[in-house]
């Protein structure tokens, strides 16, 4: 008998087949539904982007301003969540917190335990609208603040801010963090959908596929990356110490957060037009010293280790600059995630066959079980 061959991490496996987005390592690129990331990027808002995923077309006007009244009615989150949110730990994680939110709001909806084609794709709007809500929500409560509620006459990502600042910033930084929604949205089988698509696999709801995937997306290795960017650009503090803090860390075969990719392997696609956005919010926040920094670390990784920067080592700071808390990175990349999860698991469910792989056993051989007296 040939000895089975084991994937580790499921590296190369083909899981299943999907019409949502394409990752092409060899040409650094990726297109949703067919449109490079790009180019959705700049040229269409991350709402356009949203019903692109979540209905497979790009939308008229008329089809865009029904989807925008649409995810504005469903903004509000509930009086009880709030409760809840006033109950959670001050100090506890803002993934631990949207993703025990998300959990409630499967109880709260109307419908819940309806697993059908088109209520999932009802309770996708909802959770699209609301996500935004409850992180600005637990993001004010744990400092003591009130939450402020949604404003319906503002886009997706100036709400955003409205509901996190209680203002909304320039265009060119409204417009950056929209661009970085885009670019978030979706990324093919990664850590988080798989987890999303195998709950679904089980019949289970949307609430508790999407639930799996925040825990999933919390990990460093994961959506995690963009804080830990943060904390290592801070942790280097200044341009002239860049070069030896990260010829250290290579030495030590640290990893470095923000580089490598399990696909790409010549660099990220969404790198650059994530990259263009974050200088333009460096030169309205004067956070050129983050910029230095950036391309010490990105040079010294190309040159000595050959790994390319990934997504978040250009949107790490770039939420920084625009004021986001570090620990609320991997909670916006839950807002813009939503989209890309849940066109995931609308298309598991069309075609759905339980996820259910197989181990090679390398534990004990078969022995007897000896009765507990005979053990010592
Ligand atoms: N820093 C330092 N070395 C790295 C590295 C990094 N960020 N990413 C990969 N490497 C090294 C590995 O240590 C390995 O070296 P070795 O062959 O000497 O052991 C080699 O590059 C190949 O990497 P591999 O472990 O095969 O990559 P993977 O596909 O298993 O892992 C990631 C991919 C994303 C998990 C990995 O690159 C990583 O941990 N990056 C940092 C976290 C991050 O930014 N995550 C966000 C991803 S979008």
């Amino acid at each position: 008998m040939t000895k089975p061959e084991v994937h580790k991490g499921l590296a190369g496996v083909l899981a299943d087949v999907t019409a949502v987005s394409k990752v092409m390592p060899e040409t650094n690129s990726l297109t949703y539904r067919g449109y490079p990331v790009q180019d959705l990027a700049d040229q269409c808002s991350f709402e356009e982007v949203a019903y692109l995923l979540l209905e497979g077309e790009l939308p008229t006007r008329k089809q865009l301003n029904a989807f925008k009244k649409a995810e504005v009615a469903e903004r509000g989150i509930s009086r009880a969540l709030v409760r809840v949110i006033e109950e959670f730990p001050r100090k506890a994680h803002p993934m631990d917190a949207i993703r025990t939110a998300v959990s409630f709001m499967g109880m709260e909806d109307p419908e819940g335990q309806d697993t059908s084609l088109e209520a999932t794709r009802r309770k996708a709007l909802r959770l699209y609208a609301k996500i935004p809500t409850a992180i600005a929500a637990i993001a004010r409560i744990r400092k003591g603040q009130r939450p402020i509620r949604p404003k319906a006459e503002l886009g997706f990502s100036e709400n955003i801010f409205h509901m996190f600042f209680g203002k909304v910033p320039e265009k060119q930084i409204v417009k950056a963090f929209d661009a970085s929604m885009t670019l978030y949205a979706e990324h093919s089988f990664n850590a988080s959908t798989f987890t999303a698509r195998t709950v679904t696999s089980t019949q289970a709801d949307l609430h508790a596929a999407i639930t799996a995937g925040i825990g999933a997306l919390k990990g460093p290795l994961h959506g995690g990356a963009n804080e830990a960017v943060m904390h290592m650009l801070k942790e280097v503090g200044t341009p002239a110490k860049a070069r030896g803090w990260i010829d250290d860390k290579l030495e030590h075969r640290a990893l470095v957060m923000g580089f490598g990719h399990r696909v790409y392997r010549t660099g990220d696609s969404r790198v650059p037009t994530m990259a263009k956005y974050r200088d333009q919010v460096a030169k309205l926040r004067d956070g050129g010293t983050w910029l230095e920094i950036s391309a010490i670390l990105a040079e010294e990784m190309l040159a000595k280790k050959n790994i390319h920067p990934n997504l978040d080592f250009p949107a790490g700071p770039a939420y920084y600059m625009m004021g986001f808390e570090i620990d609320f990175f991997t909670p916006l990349f839950v807002a813009s995630r939503i989209t890309g999860w849940s066109a995931h698991v609308l298309e598991q469910m069309q075609d759905n066959r339980l996820i259910r792989p197989l181990s090679q056993y390398v534990g004990e051989a078969e022995r007897p079980v000896t009765p507990i007296r005979s053990r010592g």
